[in-house]
């Protein structure tokens, strides 16, 4: 899988998670795409971010079972579309967004098809409707002025919030997009998932 951080994709892997500890999935990969089976997992890992070589940061990867949410031929730059995320309950929702550049955890042949939950990690502001296409960034956040880097994994660059906005994981397979994790845990959760 060559979009994502090695850590990362370890992570998503279960090479050395706690899936692997368990026993309880597998996975499939090549550089594109990789297929997974049913099942949650969650650890945590280091990750670097992009554009901060000497950098690293904590993260929860979580992975659930893969649902499509929507395809490369229909995304256009800088217009982004919205999809829910791992499941349909309070602030489950999420951008596709295809940045015109480059970018961290990047999907398609410019690597620049990224996917983040809508809600500010500082204290749950919504943050639809704020994409910024001359920064590649949501905010800002409309309580407290947050803004996230949708270049380096949702990493804030101004504002009240000190932890990064969650990524959903992506992967491809053919022209369909594929969520198929959560990489940071989404506000107000404590698991990622409702309930
Ligand atoms: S809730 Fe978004 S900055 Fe405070």
């Amino acid at each position: 899988m060559k979009d994502l951080d090695p850590k990362i994709a370890a992570a998503v892997n279960g090479e050395n998670g706690e899936a692997a500890k368990a026993g309880t999935r597998k996975c499939l990969m090549n550089r594109r795409q990789f297929l997974l089976t049913s099942g949650l997992t969650t650890t945590v890992v280091m990750v670097g971010i992009p554009g901060m070589p000497e950098a690293e940061t904590p993260a929860v990867v979580s992975t659930y079972p893969r649902k499509l949410i929507g395809k490369l031929s229909e995304l256009k730059t800088d217009e982004p579309l919205s999809f829910e995320y791992p499941d349909e309950g309070q602030y489950a929702e999420s951008i596709l967004v295809k940045l015109g550049t480059k970018a961290g955890g990047g999907i398609g042949a410019e690597e620049d098809v990224v996917a983040f939950n809508y809600t500010c990690t500082h204290q749950g502001g919504p943050l639809q409707g704020t994409y910024k296409a001359a920064d590649k960034a949501l905010g800002p956040c409309p309580l407290h002025l947050t803004t996230f880097d949708l270049t380096r994994h949702g990493i804030f660059i101004a504002g009240q919030a000190y932890q990064s906005l969650p990524q959903v994981l992506l992967e491809v397979d053919g022209d369909d997009i594929y969520a198929v994790g959560m990489f940071g845990l989404i506000y107000g959760r404590y698991d990622n998932l409702q309930g």
